[in-house]
């Protein structure tokens, strides 16, 4: 069984020394003692938008900067993190000698954004077992069969997190990390094209077609109910929230439009013959459909 979420070695590890000279990038297991606190600022979560962050004191504003920083940059870090082994499992499923290849090369394409992310993630703080997004990642690609996997990961999470990186290296102020999400992005695209020529070389089961459809509307789901990461910034700043502040913020937010765009991008990314029914039975349950903020709060 394939274990996505690993534990880290002991410090004092031999390996730990191996590894640091094997990454290309030397410095990739050591955290630096100067990182800055924030590299996007709040407007690149819309925060000057909400009232009670207007209202709010500069210190409690810049938590909610730096909160919202910190799973973000996290968020990255798990992605990379559980590429890592899904790389690894695709080596083993690959059916010709240069898909073998190709996904041990993306293997160590993995690894290394993995090492230069760790660099700005110290490891004692990372945590995320509470993370939907990351666990259903985890589930998928632990229990997945190769047509779900390649269609779900590689078309469309892949496909997704090149303009997710695109974005993050076109906004961030401080410019080694900037260059960092930069030097992803030729990978990434490789990574989504292997995918999608893969995927459609390989005839859909009426069986990968209904867990296909499950899995996306799972992960829309997450998509559809805005941005509550930046929801949960403020909320553990100024303490508990009532369901009215959370609706009004997510307002304010501009949740429906702040989803659409990635619902219009997601479904943008499904595309081909065999594809069509997936995105005709996504549409019937309005998968597409961003939700109301009424219907964010829970
Ligand atoms: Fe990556
Ligand atoms: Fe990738």
């Amino acid at each position: 069984m394939l274990e996505i979420d690993l534990p880290h070695i002991n410090a004092d590890n031999r390996l730990r020394k191996v590894l640091a000279a094997a990454l290309p990038n030397q410095n990739g297991s050591k955290n630096s003692p100067n990182l800055p606190a924030t590299y996007w600022d709040a407007s690149f979560f819309n925060l000057p938008q909400v009232k009670i962050f207007q209202e709010a004191s500069t210190a409690e504003q810049l938590a909610m900067v730096e909160i919202a920083n910190r799973s973000l940059l996290e968020e990255a870090y798990f992605i990379e993190k559980a590429g890592v082994g899904y790389m690894a499992k695709m080596v083993l499923l690959a059916e010709t000698i240069e898909e073998r290849m190709l996904y041990g090369l993306f293997t160590a394409d993995e690894t290394i954004h993995l090492s230069h992310l760790s660099y700005f993630c110290p490891e004692s703080e990372l945590t995320n077992s509470q993370d939907p997004f990351l666990s259903l990642l985890a589930e998928v690609i632990e229990d997945a069969d190769k047509t779900v996997l390649l269609f779900v990961l590689q078309v469309v999470l892949e496909g997704w997190g090149l303009s997710h990186y695109r974005r993050l290296a076109k906004e961030c102020h401080h410019q080694p990390l900037a260059e960092v999400f930069r030097s992803f992005l030729q990978a990434e695209a490789r990574h989504h094209s292997t995918g999608n020529i893969l995927f459609h070389q390989i005839s859909l089961s009426p069986s990968s077609r209904g867990n296909i459809i499950d899995l996306l509307s799972r992960f829309l789901l997450m998509v559809q109910v805005g941005p509550q990461n930046v929801l949960g910034a403020i909320e553990q700043v100024k303490g508990h929230l009532s369901r009215k502040q959370k609706i009004q913020i997510l307002q304010e937010l501009d949740t429906e439009n702040h989803s659409r765009t990635r619902l219009d991008l997601l479904r943008s990314l499904m595309v081909g013959d065999s594809v069509q029914s997936i995105v005709e039975s996504l549409e019937n349950r309005g998968a597409f459909q961003p939700l109301p903020a009424h219907q964010c709060v829970f």
